[in-house]
């Protein structure tokens, strides 16, 4: 299954699509390019497991998961995030079935938050977030993020232990534990290569 054409021959998801790409803008870790690599990681799960979910459901699940990182405010990105979602969809006239399932997938995406996923979409879009946040690329991300956010070398390495070596206990499928186990791997050879470095 190519969930990504949907993108492009689904009207609805088209124009979710497009107002999304304009809203997250170019940041490698959290714009629109994680969200491109979100939704290849899901459709490898979908792919690799089997599984038989709603691709739109999915799909807009996917494009929408961190649009409460573009707006201020207090409470969690993720319940923020719901939230937003549903009025989007709501003024692209889908049915309240609809957006009850994309925001439940938004709100169990988060690692912080803790939901649990109840949905085989929420799963997909759960792991795949969260492989996006191991290996090579993963490792940008936290120095990225770190940088934008004017945080030191040890505080980003102190990350790595406080969440990223953890994920790969969260997954869901069987198939994202075993790709999180190698791309954790290389996660742990880097900080191996870093405190070589530093004798
Ligand atoms: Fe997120
Ligand atoms: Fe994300």
């Amino acid at each position: 299954m190519r969930l990504s054409v949907l993108m492009d021959f689904n009207p609805r998801v088209n124009v979710v699509a497009r107002v999304c790409r304009k809203l997250y803008g170019g940041d490698p870790a959290h714009g629109w390019p994680h969200i491109l690599r979100v939704m290849a990681w899901a459709e490898r799960i979908v792919n690799s497991e089997g599984l038989d979910v709603d691709p739109e459901v999915l799909v807009v699940s996917v494009l929408l998961h961190d649009i409460g990182r573009l707006y201020e405010g207090s409470d969690h990105h993720a319940i923020r995030g719901s939230e937003v979602a549903s009025i989007i969809l709501e003024v692209l006239g889908y049915d309240s079935r609809f957006r009850g399932e994309v925001s439940k997938a938004i709100l169990a995406h988060s690692y912080s938050l803790g939901y649990k996923a109840e949905s085989v979409e929420a799963m997909v879009l759960s792991d795949a977030d969260k492989l996006d946040a191991l290996g090579a690329i993963g490792i940008a991300r936290v120095f990225h993020t770190g940088a934008l956010m004017g945080r030191g070398f040890e505080d980003s390495l102190e990350h790595f232990k406080a969440k990223i070596l953890r994920l790969k206990d969260l997954m869901y499928f069987s198939y994202s534990r075993r790709v999180a186990e190698v791309l954790t791997a290389r996660i742990i050879e880097y900080l191996r290569w870093w405190g070589e470095e530093l004798g």
